[in-house]
């Protein structure tokens, strides 16, 4: 299957959160002290993912390509793809085919935060299955707003449906999917909603009929943030406020995983922090050298 690669989603017009996407991308914009993307990359980091493709619009490319680069400060290697209109969450598989050249894969929206105990270990587990695919559910009070699971009491998948008017269950899918490599033929099969987009909860439903589909429940005890809403973004930023201060360890901060992965050396982590003088994201970096 070889190494799985990643797939972070990062398009879209951002919308609902105008005026502040009027000059700056979402997944660009800050979740308290760090850029929102750097979110889903850590959780594709955690999950031992190394190759990365990066989605999107072609308008906004350049600023992300400032941020990340070519992957190699980290010890990564991160691609580039564009989505020039927002035709559906499946439609990653086609931009990013020649990407994923046959190995397994995960798709992250570039919105999404996971955090939790428990959570690196969970995803790498997932990430080394080798076939079907892989979901996270978690329980919400808006439902309705999201791809809804029903599961039995085995914690099979019964059912899955987008945006339901009356959902079947509380649990949301989360914007995380790990596949098998038949995922770009199954998107390719898949036809657009009513919404007129290629709908990621269609090639989740291709794989529950072909009993391939395996919901990990995400419960009590983790977090997964929205940030589509002026509301739920300054919640998301009090979230990782509170949990740094308190802690004094970052979310997220994909130079510290990379450096525990083994991915860059100790020399390159003091490089970088030194390169942040007079800066707090440098200083924690450089704190982090007397503490593994
Ligand atoms: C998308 C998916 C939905 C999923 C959600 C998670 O919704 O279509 O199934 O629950 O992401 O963030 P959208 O962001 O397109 O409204």
């Amino acid at each position: 299957m070889g190494n799985r690669r990643g797939i972070i989603l990062a398009g879209g017009t951002g919308s609902r959160l105008y005026p502040l996407t009027a000059g700056v991308s979402k997944q660009l914009m800050p979740v308290y002290d760090k850029p929102m993307i750097y979110y889903p990359l850590s959780t594709l980091m955690l999950a031992g993912i190394r190759e990365v493709l990066v989605i999107t619009t072609p308008e906004q490319q350049e600023g992300f390509m400032r941020l990340l680069g070519d992957g190699s400060r980290l010890g990564m290697e991160i691609q580039w793809g564009v989505q020039p209109r927002p035709e559906g969450l499946a439609q990653a598989f086609l931009i990013g085919e020649r990407f994923i050249d046959g190995s397994c894969c995960a798709l992250i929206l570039g919105d999404n935060i996971f955090y939790g105990a428990q959570l690196r270990h969970r995803l790498r587990a997932t990430s080394e299955r080798p076939t079907g695919a892989t979901v996270f559910a978690y329980p919400v009070s808006n439902p309705g707003d999201y791809g809804v699971v029903e599961l039995d009491e085995q914690g099979n998948a019964l059912g899955i449906e987008e945006k339901p008017a009356n959902p079947r269950s509380e649990l949301a899918v989360t914007g995380l999917y790990f596949y098998d490599t038949d995922v770009v033929e199954i998107a390719r099969s898949v036809r657009p909603s009513d919404r007129g987009e290629l709908e990621i909860t269609s090639v989740n439903e291709a794989y529950l009929e072909a009993g391939k589909l395996t919901v990990e429940m995400l419960g009590r005890g983790s977090a997964w943030l929205d940030t589509g809403s002026f509301e739920t973004l300054q919640q998301a930023g009090s979230f990782v406020q509170a949990i740094q201060q308190r802690q004094g360890l970052a979310i997220a901060c994909p130079e510290e995983i990379a450096w525990r992965q083994g991915w860059i050396s100790a020399e390159d982590l003091a490089r970088i922090g030194g390169e942040l003088p007079d800066n707090s994201y440098g200083e924690y970096l450089l704190r982090l050298l007397g503490s593994k």
